[in-house]
């Protein structure tokens, strides 16, 4: 048994220790926004935040996530969609299939928190998620609309929200 903290809520789960966190957000809690691609840390499909950091969930394990770690999964980004990269994803449609979209949803909001106003160079360094659509034209314009309006750890009373998304 294992507790984790996951989108702010405590989770007990049933798992061997090397099981991918992947496979435990999906199959043990439920959380299918976060997707199966590659399986071995290079395509991003399975990003998820670990205390605000992007991580590929695929290549952690079980065992690798402590008790007080916070988890955040697309799930977890905003209530109600509303987080900034993912109003920018919308308004600029830039979705085709969708199946890699919440790993580079997740890669953006971890990037806008820590550099509110990234440059291109920025952008494409810290976007290493693969799209075999190719949308990155539109997700490179997309984390440029979403600049400037997120800010880390901010909620950080509550410790649970580490996002604080402005009106
Ligand atoms: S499924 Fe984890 S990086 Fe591809
Ligand atoms: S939108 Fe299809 S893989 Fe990225």
């Amino acid at each position: 048994m294992a507790r984790l903290n996951i989108n702010g809520s405590t989770h007990n789960v049933n798992a061997e220790p090397d099981t991918p966190l992947l496979w435990v957000l999906r199959e043990q809690v439920g959380l299918t926004g976060t997707k199966y691609g590659c399986g071995v840390a290079q395509c991003g499909a399975c990003s998820v935040h670990i205390n605000g950091e992007v991580r590929r969930s695929c290549s952690m394990r079980l065992r690798d996530i402590k008790p007080a770690d916070k988890i955040v999964t697309i799930e977890g980004l905003s209530a109600t969609s509303s987080h900034p990269v993912q109003k920018a994803w919308a308004e600029l449609d830039v979705p085709q299939c969708g199946y890699c979209q919440s790993g580079q949803i997740m890669a953006a909001a971890a990037l806008l928190a820590k550099k509110p106003k990234p440059t291109d160079a920025d952008i494409d360094k810290a976007m290493t998620n693969i799209c075999r659509c190719g949308t990155y034209q539109r997700i490179r314009a997309a984390v440029h609309a979403a600049a400037g309006t997120v800010k880390v750890g901010s909620d950080a009373a509550s410790g649970n929200d580490p996002y604080t998304v402005k009106a």
